[in-house]
């Protein structure tokens, strides 16, 4: 397997995202220059040396679940792309077992969504693509899935490998690389970004460019507990996270969405992550949420704020 998109832009014809073949080739090779992380070179040999694999069961609407022949070096192989944050994946015999059930993640979005069959999907900030082929398994037309990490596409590439379905692509490049295409998309997902965001308000307003009339915003972020207008804007770290600006409450953030012109703001799903649901695996060796949490009080995070909690809010492009 290489990292190869040119697959990708003959599926452009007729989306609307047309100018993205003249205008990404630049920025997907800068996104993926060697000089981005000393390892890439490496991760793109495993690619290289993944197996061909044929008549293989793919299953993709349950969970991510490849079914075929095993192959007796390919775990070692998978395991040089650590750490693996997202998933799990279950690849011809082998269990990625994530530090992330993603899985629980999209049980609790996917109820709540206009019908994905046939729509064209924004993924800003997918990781390694984990929900973009469960949206693809909903029977999407086309997922684009965006984040800047050179390892996740990488990752990303592993299971295409594996899963050889066009429907599904993560780009390398941050949302501020993607071409501007006023209304290519029928749903746009930001989940696990907005708090990384300086400024949550453009953020969102970037997301709502990329919609259509009718189209339907996805935004799963980090809340607080408190009234409209309270946010938490953590000095340092917020659970050993370094680029942690603005956790809003549930009300601040629906408050953010209407200011920007969305309408029919609702939260559909508050929780509060744990450790069941994130923790460190032999897939993901570091530090991961048991570590974030005060062992004296785990309803704290080691800094003393509250311990992560998430809301699922969606919104409609009137
Ligand atoms: C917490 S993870 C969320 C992954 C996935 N969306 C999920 O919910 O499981 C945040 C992701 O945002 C990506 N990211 C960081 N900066 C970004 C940017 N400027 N544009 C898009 N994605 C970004 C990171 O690489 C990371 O994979």
């Amino acid at each position: 397997m290489t990292i190869d998109y040119s697959a990708f832009y003959e599926l452009l014809s007729g989306t609307g995202l047309e100018p993205w073949t003249e205008l990404l080739p630049e920025r997907i090779s800068h996104g993926l220059r060697h000089e981005r992380h000393g390892l890439l070179p490496q991760w793109e040999e495993v690619l290289a040396e993944l197996p061909l694999t044929e008549n293989a069961a793919v299953e993709l609407k349950t969970g991510v679940d490849v079914k075929g022949d095993t192959y007796s070096d390919l775990e070692g192989l998978l395991k040089q792309l650590h750490p693996w944050r997202k998933g799990p994946y279950h690849i011809h015999g082998i269990d990625i077992e994530t530090e992330w059930r993603s899985d629980w993640k999209w049980d609790r979005v996917s109820p709540h969504l206009q019908p994905l069959k046939d729509r064209t999907i924004l993924d800003v900030g997918c990781g390694n693509g984990y929900h973009c082929w469960r949206m693809a398994g909903e029977g999407a037309k086309l997922v684009v899935g965006i984040d800047p990490s050179p390892l996740f596409v990488c990752q990303f590439f592993a299971m295409k490998n594996f899963i050889n379905d066009s429907r599904a692509w993560v780009l390398p490049l941050g949302i501020e690389d993607v071409p501007q295409t006023p209304g290519a998309f029928d749903t746009v997902f930001s989940m696990g970004v907005l708090y990384h965001r300086k400024d949550p308000l453009e953020h969102i307003e970037q997301l709502k460019s990329f919609l259509r009339l009718g189209g339907e915003l996805v935004i799963e972020t980090l809340v607080i507990d408190g009234p409209e207008g309270y946010v938490l804007v953590p000095e340092g770290r917020y659970a050993k996270m370094r680029n942690v600006w603005a956790i809003p409450s549930v009300p601040t953030l629906e408050g953010w969405l209407r200011n920007c012109g969305l309408k029919n703001v609702r939260t559909v799903d508050i929780n509060t992550t744990t450790t069941d649901e994130q923790h460190s695996t032999e897939w993901m060796t570091f530090e991961s949420l048991p570590d974030f949490l005060d062992p004296a009080n785990p309803a704290k995070t080691v800094e003393g704020h509250p311990a992560p909690k998430r809301a699922v809010v969606i919104a409609s492009q009137p």
